[in-house]
């Protein structure tokens, strides 16, 4: 069957690769299901991949088959599959697997200790970007029909929602933490997701970015009643004192002296969220005391965040039937930029790196039959 790969290391080395389908006798324990890839969403990361920046093959394999925002159909499952999991159901597969670390153990693969770690399509494990995948039901999390269209994006949803959970996490030691405000870093896919997560969560919602209005995803922001400030017109300092203070701020800019503006107007018991993978070198003067002063005084937390677990596999489920319910059409205006089959992979990257008004590029690998 087909697949999309890279040669890892080998910049632009993008292409089909001829690969086995998969049995279902492949996972141990009959806990297999074996699914139809519907649909694989693509981001900066596998932009990095195929630049040669990032990524790795599984051992033995000169080739790594990419994507790993996946989106598919259940065709068969094991004896040992839970219910919740049959044939024509709609699954998305988590990203990352457990290694040696003692986190992987109890399902929080997501905080591994190792440096090495096992992401299916980025880092040592195939991925979803070919016609059918097998897996551990472990790592296989059910979604109900209703999200037919908009389930590619539970995979960037989990890298919002841990962000935020964790937040709500951390500040259960202060017993009655009550965020109202909080303020978005970015306005791409991640960014947009983190605000709608932020307003599903019943917060006063402020988006921080670039980009000046009009501006397609300053519109979307609004409709989700958040108001949208380009950085163009306004400091981070001067829209604290409009907006915030805020309780809760998120990055997602990829910029990282923006997070040291970040911690400087982060309100008082404040959590401030890195999630940007920065693989650059860049260096930033900062008003170092004035920080460190007010993180001491204001008993601040900054926290960074990669990856995602099941919990944030199972509240992203939620959080896409609670938008669809409470902003109907709001996530199917994420998907701007559909490339329709495996062949067209030229295309996918193209878009992916010289298309700047996308928000979310994504292959359609097969049609979907019943949604
Ligand atoms: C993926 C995450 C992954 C991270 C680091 C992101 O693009 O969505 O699942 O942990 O890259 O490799
Ligand atoms: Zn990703």
């Amino acid at each position: 069957m087909k697949a999309i790969a890279v040669h890892p290391g080998k910049p632009g080395s993008i292409h089909l690769e001829d690969i086995e389908r998969p049995s279902i006798d492949a996972i141990p324990d009959g806990r297999g299901v074996r699914v139809q890839v519907l649909r694989v969403g693509v981001d900066g990361t596998d932009k990095e991949i195929n630049a040669g920046e990032y990524g790795a093959a599984p051992p033995g394999d000169d080739y790594l088959v990419i994507g790993h925002e996946n989106f598919g159909r259940v065709l068969e499952v094991g004896p040992n599959v839970p219910d919740t999991i049959r044939p024509g159901g709609y699954v998305v597969a988590s990203v990352r697997r457990p290694d040696s670390s003692i986190y992987g153990q109890i399902g929080l693969q997501d905080f591994t200790t190792e440096d090495v770690y096992y992401e299916r399509g980025i880092n040592l494990l195939h991925g979803y970007l070919t016609e059918e995948y097998v897996e551990d039901s472990t790592f296989v999390f059910p979604l109900p029909g209703t999200l037919s269209k908009v389930g590619v994006l539970l995979e960037p949803t989990t890298i919002a929602e841990k962000g935020i959970n964790h937040a709500f996490e951390i500040q259960r030691r202060l017993k009655v933490w009550q965020p109202r405000r909080a303020c978005i870093l970015g306005s791409g896919t991640i960014g947009l997701l983190m605000a709608l997560a932020a307003r599903l969560r019943g917060l006063e919602l402020t988006v921080f970015s670039l980009p000046q209005k009009p501006y397609r995803n300053a519109g979307l922001l609004e409709e989700l009643g958040g108001v949208y400030i380009s950085s163009s017109e306004l400091s981070l300092a001067q829209v604290s004192a409009a907006r915030g203070p805020f309780d809760l701020i998120m990055d997602a800019t990829g910029f990282s002296p923006i997070v040291w503006e970040a911690a400087e107007v982060l309100g008082k018991n404040g959590v401030l969220v890195l999630s940007s993978i920065t693989g650059g070198d860049r260096k930033a003067e900062i008003n170092s005391d004035r920080i460190n002063q007010s993180f001491v005084l204001g008993n601040k937390v900054m926290v960074g965040t990669v990856n995602a677990s099941p919990a944030d596999f199972r509240s992203g489920v939620d959080d896409l039937i609670k938008s669809e319910a409470l902003f109907p059409g709001w996530l199917s205006q994420l998907l701007t930029t559909p490339i329709h089959g495996l062949e067209n992979y030229d295309e996918m990257i193209r878009a992916l790196t010289e298309d700047h008004d996308t928000i979310k590029v994504y292959v359609e690998v097969a049609e979907n039959g019943t949604g």
